[in-house]
């Protein structure tokens, strides 16, 4: 059996793919051993089966003899540790969450569903290091890689509302803090009905603006309003989770120089916990018919789904409330836009640390057992 090292099982995407691979039953497939860079020594995580105490992440000799690692460490880790081990031998498949190597040349993006032919070219060639892709750029090509299979897509503009999750475990903490200080400081207004609904809003805005609102890692409110900028700026005013959205989107399909299909939009952190949202509208070459456009989307895989385009559907299938924690790929509000036939608009939720993080890493490693 393939020995699998796990590395930052702890942290946030960790977690969920520890409890996905227990769900799949992955680690009935191979030797796990878990690392990490702080808990050297501890209990590993109970998954059913004895294994051996926490390992130390920074190990370079021990991970290296490892078949698999797969990391969930972050961005920092990889770029010490990926080059570290491949200068100390190792030669096995390393799977990581982190963006760091995502745009390698040497790298391919994992996202099995829609890019399973290039991954299966790509272990024939000897390519050993595999990414999972940006979040969004995951959960749009889950929700419409079947219509660019067909080849009808001429460009996708991605308009995003991206949950706290996104930014980290302690974001979304501090995100439920600002809720609670908002809620615990308009109470009194709230709880006497007498009191008018601007006297209501005052104190919204009072607690929003308060030096008390905690805001460390966001450094903004969140909660009760949005943040329109998500990481750093990159070049011609896109911000770098903008720019995420054409190249990691063409390199997952496989797109290169003219044939890459333009994907670009306006993403935005709001107040959900870890689901992401997004408006899209997609300039097809052709006008193709709505039917035909929700069968192919339908049965492109078995998480996409079509939600009817009526109000009470929308509002009980198509949000993050009710897509949090399951593997379901949603969209809905599809319809023809103004613009004319060939503009296609609709709406896609998913959980980001689901096919947004986690389940393209462990489903990988099943492809790499199994090979
Ligand atoms: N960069 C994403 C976000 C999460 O900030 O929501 C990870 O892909």
């Amino acid at each position: 059996m393939k020995r699998v090292a796990i590395v930052g099982f702890r942290g946030m995407v960790g977690s969920v793919l520890v409890e996905r691979m227990v769900a799949e039953r992955d680690f009935d497939h191979c030797e796990p051993v878990f690392f990490s860079t702080s808990q050297t020594g501890a209990k590993a995580p109970a998954i059913g089966r004895d294994v051996a105490p926490v390992a130390g992440a920074g190990d370079v000799d021990t991970l290296a003899k490892f078949d698999v690692i797969i990391s969930c460490q972050g961005g920092d880790y990889t770029t010490e540790m990926h080059p570290a081990l491949r200068r100390a031998g190792f030669k096995g498949v390393w799977i990581d969450a982190a963006s760091t190597l995502r745009m390698n040349d040497a790298a391919v993006i994992i996202l099995d569903p829609v890019n399973r032919s290039l991954i299966d070219d790509a272990i024939h060639r000897g390519v050993r290091d595999f990414v999972g892709g940006n979040c969004t750029v995951s959960l749009m090509l889950m929700a419409i890689h079947g219509l660019y299979q067909k080849g009808w897509v001429e460009w996708v503009s991605t308009m995003t509302y991206q949950a706290a999750s996104g930014a980290g475990a302690k974001n979304m903490r501090e995100l439920v803090a600002q809720m609670r200080f908002i809620g615990q400081s308009a109470a009194p207004v709230l709880d006497d009905p007498a009191r008018g609904i601007l006297e209501l809003d005052r104190a919204v805005g009072q607690a929003l603006a308060s030096e008390k609102l905690p805001k460390d890692e966001f450094g903004f409110p969140l909660a009760a309003s949005l943040l329109a900028y998500i990481d750093k700026p990159v070049e011609a005013g896109q911000s770098r989770e903008e720019w995420k959205g054409h190249v990691e989107s063409n390199k997952i399909l496989g797109l290169r120089g003219a044939d890459e299909i333009p994907v670009d939009g306006i993403c935005v952190r709001i107040g959900a916990m870890r689901c992401h949202s997004q408006g899209l509208t997609i300039k097809l070459k052709k006008d193709v018919p709505l039917d035909e456009l929700d069968a192919t989307i339908a049965e492109s895989n078995p998480w996409a789904r079509v939600v009817k385009n009526e109000k009470p559907a929308t509002l009980a299938e198509l949000t993050p409330a009710a897509i949090s924690g399951t593997l379901e790929v949603p969209i809905g509000r599809l319809r023809k836009l103004k613009m004319g036939p060939t503009y296609l608009g609709g709406f896609t939720v998913g959980d980001q640390l689901l096919w947004g993080a986690a389940e393209p890493l462990r489903r990988m490693l099943r492809i790499v057992l199994e090979q």
